[in-house]
């Protein structure tokens, strides 16, 4: 028998057990070697939908798939030995039926592996997430800005700065911290209804655009490692400009093959010498 020591998964309880103690580290990923980099320094790596904007070009998360997002989830556990992993569910996956719903969440556990998925959606969702919840499905809910609902949102944009739309996230909020969930996003909102919220909520709440108040943050990765630069929202901090590093490396690669200076000798393949 083999004695070689897998190295402990962090799993959804104990993402949950990080309340209260410390802030929690998340990052988005979506394939292998990023995964890879990312693992030793994150807790939670979620692989989100938006993934179709930020791989795809798509220009919202509507037409992200369920084959995409499982395909991505397969990738990033490749590239995890002790992260926690959650997929997000793609849009029209799990809105019509609880019943849609745990088919379709069991599928991504099943084919990718992971350890929980996560779904968009307030007080509308919290009876979903509790019928998948009791029949062994760790969820992680999102409330807030919630880009699924961009068509009927009339965009994106920060929420919260009106009673009427502070009062529906906080009731949002309410719900998906009772229904179950082990934890929930807390996207683009105003500072003080995010400390509220966080203060009140039994769950971590993980924040995005939603201040230092939450119980931790997330970030898409090629956001926050300045890969994808078209426009900088106020909540991105570049913690590094590849964008440019990437670009000066393809010039010079192009100038070299151009000259005929790349593959030099130690990059070739030669005859070996011939024994006298
Ligand atoms: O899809 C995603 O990447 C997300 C995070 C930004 C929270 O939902």
């Amino acid at each position: 028998m083999s004695m070689a020591v897998r190295k402990k998964r962090i799993s959804t309880a104990d993402i949950t057990a990080l309340k209260g103690e410390r802030p929690i580290v998340c990052l988005t990923a979506y394939t292998t070697p990023i995964a890879k980099l990312l693992d030793p320094h994150c807790d939670l790596l979620l692989v989100g939908d938006s993934l179709g904007m930020v791989l795809y070009g798509m220009t919202n998360t509507i037409a992200v798939t369920m084959e995409m997002m499982i395909a991505h989830g397969q990738a990033v556990m490749r590239g995890v030995e002790r992260g926690c992993v959650t997929v997000d569910m793609p849009f029209g996956s799990y809105q019509e039926s609880k019943e849609q719903a745990f088919r379709n969440a069991a599928r991504i556990m099943k084919e990718t592996g992971c350890d929980s998925v996560k779904l968009e959606g307030g007080e509308e969702m919290a009876e979903t997430i509790h019928f998948l919840t009791t029949r062994g499905i760790p969820v992680m809910g999102h409330v807030g800005l919630m880009p699924q609902q961009v068509n009927t949102a009339g965009g994106y944009r920060s929420l919260g700065r009106t009673e009427a739309e502070a009062d529906k996230i906080r009731r949002d909020a309410l719900a998906i911290g009772q229904s179950g969930a082990f934890s929930f996003v807390l996207e683009g909102t105003i500072e003080p209804l995010a400390r509220e919220i966080s203060a009140a909520a039994p769950v971590p709440t993980i924040g995005i655009g939603a201040s230092p108040a939450c119980d931790g943050q997330v970030l898409v990765v090629d956001d926050m490692l300045g890969v994808f630069t078209d426009f900088k929202p106020r909540f991105v901090k570049h913690f590094a400009s590849l964008a440019p590093v990437i670009s000066k490396a393809v010039e010079d690669y192009a100038e070299e093959v151009k000259a005929r200076t790349f593959p030099a000798q130690e990059h070739t393949f030669q005859m070996k010498k011939q024994p006298i």
